[in-house]
């Protein structure tokens, strides 16, 4: 009997600000819900997080990866399928991303969209900010991934690692797996509870207190932020005229509850906001209660988390070695 090996994905989240609704429903749970379809690695990318000194303080970045692993695990990412690591715990990215460097054109990483926008305006720029996107490319290079989950704003950065290793196998041989460009994901696209134009997002939550509903927030929190949550002034719950605040509440219901928008719009047309900001609250509150438990009991104990993490490195670090030991050979060092 013979079984065709699972696709191997490579998804990469960064320990940067605390994870949100946002991150939950567009990535961490069609990630889980995928798990067993796919052979996955999960890296919390804390190399990446460098490359924003300012948003870290160094006690701090160790505290935030381990939170995001345990955060993963607590979702329900299930460590007998997936692995689940730390990108620093593996030393071959940072000797993979040296080797890609001396393959990569200067001229295609100034080129990225996302260093123009990070780097604009600064007095100066570290080299890291301009290399992010080699060292993306050797985490994901590293393991020989076919697919990398991604959102959007990173299509960009998978295009330029399909690019490097397509330069590295021409000019060294056949050593790398070309990865596919992306696959959407399947999850909701959550916008700001107060401003529903732009998308949930990390930093922004950072100054306003009912933009994001927090996966560590406790439930009034989370009420209330869905409760204050922007609407208009109408009663409008047609997907393709109401405003955008009704809108998002009734993808937030529809990802976690799994009704379709029609459903959820026959039902409250001629309602009140209210009622629907209520059962978007009780919905998000119910969902997040047992992750938000299990979150806890993680980082109580750690000695599970720790032993999930020793295990998932052990294992990625074999396929990262093998994949060394060829990429040394093609060059010539080691
Ligand atoms: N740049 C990605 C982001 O900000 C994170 C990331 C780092 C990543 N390495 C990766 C994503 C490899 C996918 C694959 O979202």
């Amino acid at each position: 009997m013979t079984s065709t090996p699972l696709v191997r994905a490579f998804s990469g989240v960064q320990p940067t600000g605390r994870l949100h609704l946002g991150n939950y429903l567009g990535a961490i749970k069609p990630w889980v819900e995928h798990q067993h379809a796919r052979e996955n690695l999960f890296c919390v990318v804390d190399l990446h997080a460098l490359t924003v000194p300012e948003a870290i303080k160094s006690d701090e970045l160790k505290a935030r990866s381990r939170n995001v692993a345990a955060a993963f695990l607590a979702a329900g990412i299930d460590p007998s399928v997936s692995s689940l690591f730390i990108q620093s715990h593996v030393r071959e990215h940072t000797e993979l991303t040296w080797v890609l460097n001396c393959v990569t054109p200067l001229g295609w990483l100034e080129r990225m969209t996302q260093f123009k926008s990070k780097s604009e305006g600064r007095e100066t720029v570290g080299t890291g900010l301009l290399d992010y996107p080699v060292l993306m490319a050797a985490d994901i290079l590293l393991y020989d991934s076919q697919v990398v989950p991604v959102g959007e704003d990173q299509k960009q950065h998978i295009e330029l690692a399909r690019d490097v290793a397509v330069r590295f196998n021409h000019m060294f041989g056949e050593t790398f797996v070309v990865p596919q460009p992306s696959i959407p994901l399947s999850g909701a696209r959550v916008m700001g509870f107060d401003e529903p134009t732009v998308k949930m997002s990390k930093s922004i939550a950072e100054s306003r207190p009912h933009h994001a509903v927090h996966l560590d927030d406790a439930p009034e929190k989370i009420r209330k932020s869905i409760m204050k949550s922007v609407t208009d002034a109408g009663c409008d719950y047609d997907p393709a005229t109401a405003s955008p605040g009704v809108v998002n509440l009734m993808h937030v219901l529809s990802a976690v509850s799994g009704e379709g928008i029609p459903s959820i719009s026959n039902r409250y047309t001629g309602k009140g906001y209210g009622y629907l900001k209520q059962e978007v609250a009780e919905a998000v509150t119910a969902e997040l209660a047992p992750v938000q438990d299990k979150y806890r009991r993680l980082l109580d104990e750690a000695g599970y988390l720790d032993q999930v993490l020793a295990q998932s490195t052990a294992k990625v670090r074999t396929l990262a070695e093998a994949t060394m030991t060829r990429v040394r050979h093609a060059v010539g060092i080691g």
